[in-house]
């Protein structure tokens, strides 16, 4: 049988989120503040090989899904060659970006043939000025144009993120789900986790009742369809021609089926989004550790996974941004 790596908790780790880059051309309040400097320093960015070293030890561990992530993913310097080469190892199945969209069409065919299938696109926002002024940048046309992109290359599916905020975008999610609509783009509205100093200042939203209210106005079902292993429950319509999304750490968190850790641009594997253990690989990797001795400190490593993160009991305790641990 396939090797496989199974937490204390009894859940199975096969989802591994890379994150390529903490830099992004947005400052989006929850994600990265504005003035932030505490970046990590290029000597410590994982090269390639050693991105692919880490990620090739995991799928031999039984790991079968890829996220690359940031920051803004496509600000690292020739991304689709990473993509490429990781699609290229043996056990991975499926291989998926998480993506602001500003740089989306010029990248998207390049993305496409090194064998992403799957996009998922922040977009809090439909309102050019409302969009500016919660990324920080008046960008929304370049995210549009993104996206058309992604819909013509063939991306599928396309999923758009809505980090849904009381009092900045929460009258916005009809709109946002018409736009998604008429593309054929599935629209997850999302909890703001509380990490950083800025996410504990997001107007937090309990998205049960909006996402009651959305399910009779465009009159969808509970669906228990499975798009891409992540925390998301679904709804959609008969037809099944729409999708809608919650992802909901907050009211209704879902640790207890939780099948992923988190490698982030300096090597450090965050065994949990919400919590502070983590491992660090990149002084494992300089100092030449062997692949077996690298699967062995992942094994130990998975079996110190927490069971859940503690957002609502204690929201100031995780100080790295969202942007640092890779979304
Ligand atoms: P797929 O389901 O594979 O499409 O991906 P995903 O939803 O896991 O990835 P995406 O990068 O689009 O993340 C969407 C939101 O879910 C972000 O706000 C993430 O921070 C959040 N999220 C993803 N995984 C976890 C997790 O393990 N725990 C928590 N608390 N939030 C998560
Ligand atoms: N809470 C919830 N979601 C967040 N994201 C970034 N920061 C947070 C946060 N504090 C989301 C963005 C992006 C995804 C990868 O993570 O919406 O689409
Ligand atoms: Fe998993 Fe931690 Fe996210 Fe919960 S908060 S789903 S345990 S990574």
């Amino acid at each position: 049988p396939a090797a496989s790596l199974i937490d204390a908790h009894g859940r199975r780790i096969d989802y591994l989120r890379v994150s390529v880059t903490d830099r992004c051309d947005l400052r989006c309040s929850y994600c990265l503040p504005k003035g932030f400097k505490g970046f990590e320093e290029p000597a410590h960015w994982l090269t390639f090989e050693e991105i692919e070293r880490v990620v090739g030890a995991f799928t031999r561990l039984g790991v079968r899904r890829v996220r690359l992530t940031g920051g803004e993913p496509l600000l690292r310097h020739q991304l689709p060659q990473l993509a490429h080469r990781l699609n290229a190892l043996p056990g991975l199945l499926d291989l998926s970006l998480s993506t602001n969209a500003t740089q989306l069409v010029r990248h998207a065919d390049d993305l496409k043939a090194a064998g992403i299938r799957r996009l998922n696109v922040s977009l809090d926002s439909l309102d050019r000025g409302r969009f500016a002024a919660i990324v920080g940048r008046d960008i929304l046309p370049n995210v549009l144009a993104g996206l058309d992109a992604a819909a013509a290359t063939g991306f599928s599916p396309v999923k758009i993120n809505m980090v849904v905020q009381a009092g900045v975008n929460d009258d916005e999610v009809e709109a946002l789900a018409a736009y998604c609509m008429a593309r054929g783009f599935i629209l997850r509205l999302i909890e703001a986790m509380p990490v950083g100093d800025t996410g504990r200042n997001s107007a937090f939203v309990d998205l049960q009742q909006v996402v009651q209210r959305l399910a009779r106005q465009f009159d969808l079902s509970p669906s228990a369809i499975e798009l891409g292993g992540g925390p998301a429950r679904y709804w959609q319509s008969q037809d099944g021609r729409f999708t809608l999304g919650a992802i909901t750490p907050i009211s209704q968190h879902f640790c207890a089926t939780c099948n992923r850790v988190r490698l982030s641009v300096d090597g450090t594997l965050y065994l949990c989004l919400g919590q502070d253990d983590k491992l660090e690989l990149r002084p494992l990797l300089r100092a030449g550790i062997d692949d077996q001795q690298l699967e062995q400190a992942i094994r130990d490593a998975i079996q110190r996974k927490p069971e859940r993160h503690e957002f609502r009991e204690q929201p100031g305790k995780i100080v790295r941004f969202m942007a640092a641990t890779g979304g």
